[in-house]
């Protein structure tokens, strides 16, 4: 396994392989959640239907702490809080089977500043998680924009969990033209059920207990069709738990629909638990 911080040494590194670049991007702290991004990846390659040699496979994972899709362009305390955890996370893809992990740093992603041109992600990029973090998708859709032309991925992975960020890639994709093939990999979740997160490890036992509270409204909803506004009351009056919003809306689009829907939909949820926001959703 190759670790590379710069560009150069990337597309270098990557000249010679012409058939399946997966890219796994992450933003490091990694858990269970980011290794079934790599399994996946590493799947789709071993059922690839191709002649060529296992040379021309390579798994690509990034790790790099975005300052544009935090608040301030990163000028805030949860950019500078956010774990950089390299030496341990470089273990853990390497023995889930990553080839080379690119992990720049901000000069090198951004060597002029903060960067004039970028991605605008609408308004599917300003409501639900936008709402609470103007920007964010913008700055998400930009450095992923730069990550698929500096890898040039034939297939990227994105966990469901974080579900807006997927349907605004995806939209980017499309927009875009970009050639990738955008593969959404299922949510994992701890044995009580919660969703795995780097921000779960914020959490104390009663936290987690009272994090608990969102996953068990989406399944209420899905499972009991219970009313969305009783889904609501139900998780603000949860002790611990500050709702954020909990809105039932179309998958691809996020458009909101009336509850009950009568085609499939995604149900989206955001609590804050002390200090830790947390997210989750289910397929309705
Ligand atoms: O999901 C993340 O970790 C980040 O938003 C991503 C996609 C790596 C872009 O910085």
């Amino acid at each position: 396994m190759k670790l590379i911080k710069t560009k150069a040494e990337l597309i270098d590194a990557l000249s010679s392989v012409h058939e399946n670049i997966a890219l796994v991007p992450t933003m490091g702290a990694l858990h269970e959640g980011h290794l079934s991004l790599v399994s996946a990846a590493r799947t789709d390659l071993a059922n690839r239907d191709s002649k060529n040699t296992s040379d021309d496979d390579v798994v690509v994972a990034s790790i790099f702490v975005n300052p544009l899709q935090f608040a301030d362009l990163g000028d805030c305390d949860d950019y500078r809080n956010y774990p950089r955890t390299l030496e341990a996370d470089a273990k853990l893809l390497e023995s889930a089977g990553v080839d080379i992990i690119f992990a720049p740093d901000v000069e090198e992603m951004y060597p002029q500043g903060t960067p004039e041109i970028w991605v605008r992600t609408g308004e599917m990029g300003a409501q639900l998680e936008g709402a609470s973090r103007p920007g964010h998708f913008d700055g998400v859709a930009t450095v992923v924009a730069k990550l698929f032309s500096l890898v040039r991925p034939h297939r990227a992975y994105f966990g469901q969990k974080d579900a807006q960020q997927l349907a605004v890639i995806r939209r980017m994709v499309n927009d875009l033209d970009l050639r990738v093939d955008i593969r959404a990999v299922p949510i994992i979740r701890g044995a009580d059920g919660l969703a795995e997160s780097s921000r779960n490890q914020h959490l104390s036992a009663a936290d987690r207990q009272n994090a608990l509270a969102l996953p068990t409204a989406l399944t209420a909803l899905r499972e009991r069709r219970i009313d969305l506004e009783q889904a609501r009351a139900e998780l603000s009056n949860s002790p611990g738990v500050e709702l954020d919003y909990l809105e039932v809306v179309s998958p691809k689009a996020l458009k909101p629909i009336a509850w009950p829907p009568t085609a499939p939909a995604l149900a989206l949820g955001a609590i804050s638990v002390g200090d830790t926001r947390l997210i989750d959703n289910m397929d309705i």
